[in-house]
């Protein structure tokens, strides 16, 4: 139906990268209704070709940053402030409702049923459940909503500096007034969210829809070995390895066989950095940045596995585990974890 719109942002390149990947997961699993990028000026010609070949829509609009920098530096995510350009999807009035959802997101099944849901849907926020998290949301597009969303940020800007801290205090009545409007977390299922309740995860993991992943680190901020089909690096930063591995190496797989053939074509001959590497035949050092992070890879490295940190007792390992330095791709990885449940539950 064209009155009715996926709709996703990105600023720059890297999410240009995430929202190459949601669209082409839309399409992959049939969705029937209209996609569409907004973009910021930031984003290159290439990736805006590579986006038109994946979306029906893509269109420019102007960054705004709420420059909040104190609400955004309890969340460490000084980045967050352009996310209240998110609020310009009200203005895409050319369709009747649509689904908003993060670049950084990826569909998992057809989710066309998220158009029976009226405005403002959306899941809870694994962090605080009585906010809905703000990275897959239905709505109605409307110049009286959008108008009045920007003057209740200038009136009263967002207790998280960023676009959900605003959306929640807007539709305040999310929490108690119609439980139709509470998506099932599995439309918007977070690693966080993974890890912080396993056994729910084991139990109702199978059902995902949509995995969000929300964090500093993004996927397009780790690299990936072509020839292993293995995701090759791992970025410093402070919740690197909280990627569900699965979901990771999906979100790669995807990219290496439905984006990167788009981008060699935008980009031609012209170089450009894509994460995908043929590992094995040199031993280059592989240096790419995302955001304000910087990661490194050698081709030997990356194959050995990155990096291989001496064993730890088991009992420092749960003493690192408490204090919050969880190894989540290593010892502390979902299939070891998983290996350790199943064994309690014989
Ligand atoms: N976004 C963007 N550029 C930025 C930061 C964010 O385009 O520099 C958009 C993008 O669609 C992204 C969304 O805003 O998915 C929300 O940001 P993010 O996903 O990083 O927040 P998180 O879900 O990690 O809290
Ligand atoms: C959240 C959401 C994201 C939103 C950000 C800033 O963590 O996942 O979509 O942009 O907060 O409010
Ligand atoms: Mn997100």
């Amino acid at each position: 139906m064209s009155d009715e719109a996926f709709v996703t942002l990105a600023t720059n390149d890297g999410y240009a990268k995430g929202a190459m990947v949601l669209g082409c997961s839309l399409r992959d699993h049939h969705a029937t209704r209209n996609l569409v990028a907004l973009i910021g000026p930031h984003v290159t010609e290439s990736c805006r070709q590579a986006l038109r070949s994946i979306f029906d829509e893509v269109r420019l609009v102007d960054v705004m940053d709420s420059g909040d920098a104190a609400h955004l530096a309890l969340m460490q995510r000084p980045d967050l402030g352009v996310t209240f350009t998110k609020l310009h999807c009200w203005t895409l009035t050319h369709y009747d409702k649509c689904v908003f959802m993060d670049a950084d997101t990826m569909a998992l099944s057809n989710i066309d049923e998220l158009f029976e849901r009226e405005e403002l849907s959306a899941a809870p926020d694994p962090g605080w459940p009585d906010c809905f998290n703000s990275g897959v949301f239905v709505f109605r597009p409307s110049i009286e909503t959008h108008e009045k969303l920007l003057t209740f940020c200038a009136d009263n800007g967002s207790f998280d500096g960023g676009d959900q801290g605003v959306l929640n205090s807007f539709f305040n009545t999310w929490a108690t007034a119609d439980i139709s409007k509470h998506l099932p977390f599995v439309y918007n299922l977070s690693s966080i969210a993974i890890y912080s309740y396993l056994p729910a995860f084991k139990h109702y993991g199978r059902d995902a829809k949509v995995v969000h992943f929300l964090g500093k680190t993004k996927p397009w901020c780790y690299a990936y070995d072509a020839q292993s089909g293995e995701v090759a690096g791992r970025p410093e930063g402070p919740d690197s390895g909280r990627l569900h591995p699965d979901y990771l190496q999906s979100w790669w797989r995807l990219f290496a066989t439905s984006v990167m053939p788009l981008l060699q074509r935008a980009y031609g001959d012209a170089p450009f950095d894509s994460g995908v590497m043929q590992l094995g035949n040199d031993d280059k050092l592989h240096q790419y940045e995302c955001g304000d992070q910087t990661a490194a890879v050698t081709s030997t490295a990356a194959s050995a596995g990155v990096t291989t940190p001496p064993p730890i007792s088991s009992e420092e390992r749960k003493q690192r585990w408490e204090a919050g330095q969880i190894d989540y791709l290593g010892d502390d990885s979902f299939a070891n974890i998983e290996r350790k449940l199943d064994s309690f539950l014989k």
